[in-house]
């Protein structure tokens, strides 16, 4: 009998011996893995950001990765705000212009971090035909239409329809576009989400359906500087563009109808160039655009999303590398940056202390007959990914 009590005493030691040991290695391992959650998790935080002239309230969404990048975007324009990311030495800093509160982005804005639809880029004489009915669009930029209108998708507000933290944070916006809006035909209905994961890569994917036959040529419009001196101009980033050919444009910035070959000119961004280094050429299309402001033919089209475009600061080391699935990218060098508008904290933003990659489809296509299509028909979904990944070398 004392045996067998010794015996049950004992095993019943054994067991609760090796249940502790068992549930504090299931702490244990809970607890990793909660760490592992917490170490990797991407949080998104929303925020009031203020009241437009109109009344309505506008919200701000920060997206958050444990690798120092953050991203700031509001329901006003689905404008970036703020973009910080890291330098060589991990220090963590503001990378796209933008200003301090929303007044200023309702009042005079040339598209700071927003962005850009029903058409991105210019519409030669804001008119284009579909099915023999001839649009016309508001003219906003002399006799042409530029980025969708006065109020195009970046004055608007937009609804946010889902915000989620964790392996990646998502911030999924959406906006009606009204048949006839800014004079484009069809209902129009755009998803762009935005999502931030722990490689420092910012996917923007833009989704949209419509109910009658209309154009559409979305994009972002954000002016990156990765020095994060505001008060330097981007002319010594090292650009490339992994494209053979240009969309040359006419003194109004509306493309001439050819696609040129880039060797031998200042387009030539297949190795990487410093922007300054031909940007004052005797060049005919940087007269014409005052600096870079052009369109450029992706190279491998039929890979769909790809390597697009990248920007190397060398003193800060960050380094900005753009993919997309798109046929164009245009390269804007702040060229109508003047010193009026204000910065964050004091001073003025002044010429070419930004630069802009706009993923896109080329500019006036509705008019160009050999230019990819930007027709979307009712039943079709247009669908479409960039990224902006950051990193540093
Ligand atoms: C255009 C520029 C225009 C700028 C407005 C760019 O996308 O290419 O010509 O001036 O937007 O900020």
């Amino acid at each position: 009998m004392n045996l067998l009590k010794r015996c049950i005493y004992g095993f019943s030691i054994i067991t609760l011996a090796s249940m502790n040991v068992q549930c504090k290695s299931d702490k244990k391992s809970e607890q990793a893995s909660q760490d592992a959650t917490t170490a990797e998790a991407v949080t998104i935080e929303k925020s009031a950001y203020g009241t437009t002239p109109k009344g309505d309230k506008i919200d701000s969404y920060k997206l958050k990765n444990q690798k120092g990048m953050e991203v700031d975007i509001m329901t006003y324009g689905g404008i970036i705000t703020s973009l910080k990311v890291p330098n060589k030495d991990g220090k963590s800093e503001e990378v796209v212009i933008g200003f301090n509160n929303l007044e200023q982005y309702t009042k005079d804005n040339p598209y700071f971090g927003a962005l850009i639809g029903r058409y991105g880029n210019r519409i030669a004489k804001g008119k284009f035909t579909l099915d023999g009915k001839e649009y016309q669009l508001a003219k906003n930029n002399g006799e042409n239409a530029l980025h969708g209108g006065p109020e195009g998708f970046h004055r608007v507000v937009w609804t946010a329809v889902e915000a989620k933290g964790g392996d990646v944070a998502t911030l999924k916006l959406k906006y009606v576009s009204k048949d006839m809006e800014e004079g484009y035909p069809g209902n129009l209905t755009v998803f762009v989400t935005y999502t931030l994961n722990n490689e420092n890569a910012l996917d923007v994917l833009y989704e949209a359906t419509t109910d009658k036959k209309t154009v559409v040529n979305l994009t972002q419009h954000s002016y990156f500087n990765l020095s994060a001196d505001f008060k330097k101009p981007i002319l010594n980033d090292e650009i490339v563009i992994d494209a053979d050919k240009l969309v040359p444009v006419d003194a109004n910035l509306i493309p001439t109808g050819q696609l040129t070959d880039v060797t031998n000119t200042p387009f030539d961004f297949r190795k990487p160039k410093a922007i300054g280094k031909e940007i004052e050429a005797k060049d005919d299309q940087l007269i014409k655009g005052k600096g870079y402001d052009h369109c450029w033919v992706l190279n491998n089209q039929d890979k769909g999303y790809r390597f697009a475009a990248s920007a190397y600061d060398p003193t800060t080391g960050r380094f900005l590398e753009v993919f997309t699935d798109q046929p164009g990218i245009q390269l804007y060098t702040g060229n109508f940056l003047d010193g009026t508008l204000p910065m964050r904290d004091g001073g003025t933003y002044a010429h070419r202390t930004g630069l802009c990659l706009e993923t896109q489809h080329y500019p006036d296509s509705p008019n160009q007959k050999s230019f990819p299509s930007t027709v979307l028909n009712p039943g079709e979904n247009y669908k479409t990914k960039t990224t902006f990944k950051f990193s540093v070398k």
